[in-house]
């Protein structure tokens, strides 16, 4: 076991909500002292609901959507954003996206399920996965869905075969990896040659992954994937990444005659989860991403691809928020204070797996001044149960409504049922309204599956 983290020494920032601008949702505001999220009070919301419950802002996630669509096409008229379904997925998200004129990608049968029940058009769904089982692969092509991203050999071999029986071609896109070290978390980091991700490039399984495709007769090969990593700040491993992907879609070309018709450079846009963290925009994103490809491709001679990008993060992070009621107050003099809710490691994994930080306000306080440092700590049976190490806040007392920042994407999409827990429900707030999306689960929920003799 690893010892715990050497925290710094944190101090009160004496910051009211409206400072933490980074991390807000769009629609956030303070009124009489309580926080406002798509102008549903996130206080009464909270009395009305019960806690733990995720609150998402729709105008922020459909901004988002819009912002992408907006600027990676300013740049090249050819570009599809498709949400990564991982990050938060439910029925009405789908829906969201779908509205938004975007694309999808699906990390699973079970996504794609979830894709399919929400009436998602089918030709917009992007499939992944490093193992995508036989059963999930005849699914997503009984589906007819629109790309299967193609991580193995194995899985070119299966498609075609499952494509000959059926009486189609499925378009793929081959998953390559350019050997780029994404500055983020080692956890999250998937360009590297050493990953479990796709076809590395400097061995020529790429190129050879790449001929297979083209020569296989159930496979329409459309072009090639790729996908650094997530949370990342700078933007220069996206542009070190595509100067080796274009060389590479060069390379296709001389060696099989086939232009690459398609670039999916993956997600990965880093998002702010502290108040001082400045990540780059979904501006700056659009310009690196999609001018970059651009000028790589006319200096190689080859047309510029179809450009496709997945965002999720970026997307939903800063969109949810979690509200949680504080149930005990423990100071231990001279260590430090524990201020406990109602959630905790079930609904947001993040702290113990990635030691993230979060931001956090009392909503029935949010126009004090965060004034103490306190532990906020979960409801589960072990230490590491954290949600957040040292925060800033304003003073906490037993009942008071705490609602931590950035937690829309894999927040949700990461919880668990551990110690039987019921997971909270999601809510969309716009225009003053609150509309239940995903219900909390219920105790009856927790027995669906289990079989009594
Ligand atoms: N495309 C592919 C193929 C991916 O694997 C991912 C994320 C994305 C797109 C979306 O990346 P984003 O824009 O969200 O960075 N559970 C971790 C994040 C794992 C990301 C996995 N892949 C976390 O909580 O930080």
């Amino acid at each position: 076991m690893s010892l715990p983290v050497e925290r710094p020494h944190v101090d009160p920032d004496n910051k009211t909500t409206m400072e933490l601008q980074a991390v807000l949702p769009l629609t956030a505001k303070v009124e009489d002292g309580h926080l406002f999220i798509g102008g549903v009070d996130m206080v009464e919301l909270a009395h009305q609901v019960g806690t733990a419950v995720y609150v998402m802002d729709e105008e922020h996630i459909r901004k988002q959507l819009r912002d992408y669509l907006e600027w990676t096409r300013f740049h090249w008229k050819n570009v599809d954003v498709a949400f990564a379904g991982k990050a938060f997925m439910s029925v009405a998200m789908c829906r969201i996206v779908e509205q938004e004129g975007c694309h999808l990608d699906v990390s699973s049968g079970g996504e794609l399920f979830f894709a399919q029940k929400a009436g998602f058009p089918m030709e917009r769904i992007i499939c992944h996965g490093n193992n995508k089982t036989p059963q999930e692969l005849q699914e997503a092509l009984d589906a007819r869905v629109g790309r299967i991203v193609v991580d193995s050999f194995e899985e070119l071999r299966r498609i075609n075969e499952y494509a000959i029986e059926r009486d189609m071609k499925q378009p793929v896109l081959i998953r390559v990896t350019p050997g780029i070290i994404a500055d983020t978390h080692v956890y999250i980091q998937t360009g590297a040659e050493d990953s479990k991700f796709g076809f590395g490039m400097r061995d020529g399984l790429a190129m050879e992954a790449v001929k297979r495709a083209i020569a296989l007769p159930g496979i329409e090969f459309m072009g090639i994937h790729m996908h650094i990593g997530s949370q990342i700040f700078t933007l220069t491993s996206f542009a070190k990444a595509i100067e080796v992907i274009v060389h590479f879609m060069d390379e296709v070309y001389e060696e099989t005659g086939v232009f690459v018709q398609e670039l999916d450079t993956g997600g990965g846009l880093g998002i702010a989860y502290g108040a001082p963290d400045q990540p780059s925009s979904i501006k700056q994103y659009g310009k690196v991403v999609v001018d970059d490809i651009k000028e790589h491709c006319l200096a190689h001679r080859i047309p510029v691809p179809r450009i496709l990008i997945e965002p999720g993060r970026s997307v939903v992070a800063n969109a949810g928020v979690t509200l949680y009621t504080v149930g005990t107050v423990k100071s231990i003099p001279n260590v430090r204070t524990y201020v406990a809710v109602d959630g905790g490691m079930t609904d947001n994994i993040r702290t113990a797996l990635y030691d993230a930080k979060y931001e956090a306000v009392v909503a029935n306080k949010a126009d004090q001044p965060r004034s103490t440092v306190v532990t906020i700590a979960g409801k589960h049976c072990e230490s590491g149960d954290i949600v957040i190490h040292d925060a800033p806040l304003q003073p906490a007392e037993v009942g008071d409504i705490i609602c931590v920042f950035t937690t829309g994407a894999y927040c949700h999409s990461m919880s668990s049922n551990y110690n039987t827990q019921v997971r909270p429900g999601v809510y969309m707030v716009k225009d003053g309204q609150a509309r239940c999306v995903v219900r909390r689960e219920t105790y009856d929920d927790l027995l669906m599956c289990e079989i009594f003799d």
